[in-house]
């Protein structure tokens, strides 16, 4: 069977988007996973086909309701059983790469994308949706949030990345950041390629990514570091600590 996602929003035009381009595009186009979308409207039951109303309690914006997010769902699970059934929202739990490698490796995903200011919450409580973010911001829906994980899904499907080891060694496949890479021109701008990377002594060069994918995984994500190595440890003065401050 085709690893399939199935996308329940009220946005299906959006879709595949950027999916349909690219390695992702060129595996859907090849049948390495298949795509289909869900009109959430559908399951509307009253005459103006109303999938949101106001909050309780008061506030800014309209909520999804429930029931009908909960007759999108029914149909879903009722038609792919066993499929894992998410849904996209800032109040999730983090995505992470092992999540990732979870869900490539089952039968595809049903995703609930989020609108308006959220979900009612009785949905979670009543049906098994997996509320999932992708980040510490709030985006205008949680299509492109879908999209973030069906890409992180489909690249590790078999068949879609070129070479098979290219998933191996990056980003927080050991709970570090990847090391970084350099490429020919030799010397830009004054600034030259590492000379280990130029030896040709692979233990020295593994030695070198081992030590560097340490190092700034230690700088720019102290939050990865303590959660897979322990204790937070304080750099020595004088280490590099080129990577911390502002995004400019
Ligand atoms: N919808 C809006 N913001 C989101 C986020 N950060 N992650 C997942 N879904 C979202």
């Amino acid at each position: 069977m085709t690893w399939t996602a199935s996308v329940l929003t009220l946005y299906p035009e959006m879709f595949p988007g950027p999916l349909g381009v690219s390695l992702a595009g060129r595996a859907l186009q090849d049948g390495l996973w298949s795509l289909e979308t869900v009109q959430i409207r559908d399951f509307a039951t009253d005459r103006h086909r109303s999938v949101d109303d106001t909050p309780a309690g008061g506030g800014a914006g309209m909520v999804m309701r429930a029931d009908v997010l909960a007759a999108a769902v029914d149909d879903m699970l009722e038609r792919r059983p066993g499929v894992p059934m998410l849904a996209m929202t800032p109040r999730g739990r983090p995505l992470t790469q092992a999540m990732v490698r979870e869900l490539a490796a089952g039968p595809g995903l049903s995703v609930l994308c989020g609108r308006f200011e959220g979900i009612d919450e009785r949905l979670f409580e009543a049906r098994p949706v997996v509320p999932v973010s992708i980040g510490d911001y709030v985006l205008s829906g949680g299509e492109t949030a879908a999209m973030v994980l069906l890409d992180a899904c489909v690249r590790l499907l078999p068949g879609v990345m070129g070479a098979p080891t290219s998933g191996e060694e990056e980003s927080f496949e050991a709970g570090l950041l990847e090391y970084p890479h350099y490429t020919r021109p030799q010397e830009w701008e004054g600034r030259t390629i590492p000379e280990v990377l130029r030896s040709g002594d692979h233990a020295k060069i593994a030695a070198w990514r081992k030590a560097r994918a340490v190092e700034d995984t230690r700088s720019r994500r102290p939050d990865l570091m303590e959660r897979h190595w322990g204790a937070p440890r304080q750099p020595p003065s004088g280490e590099r600590q080129d990577d911390e401050g502002e995004l400019t």
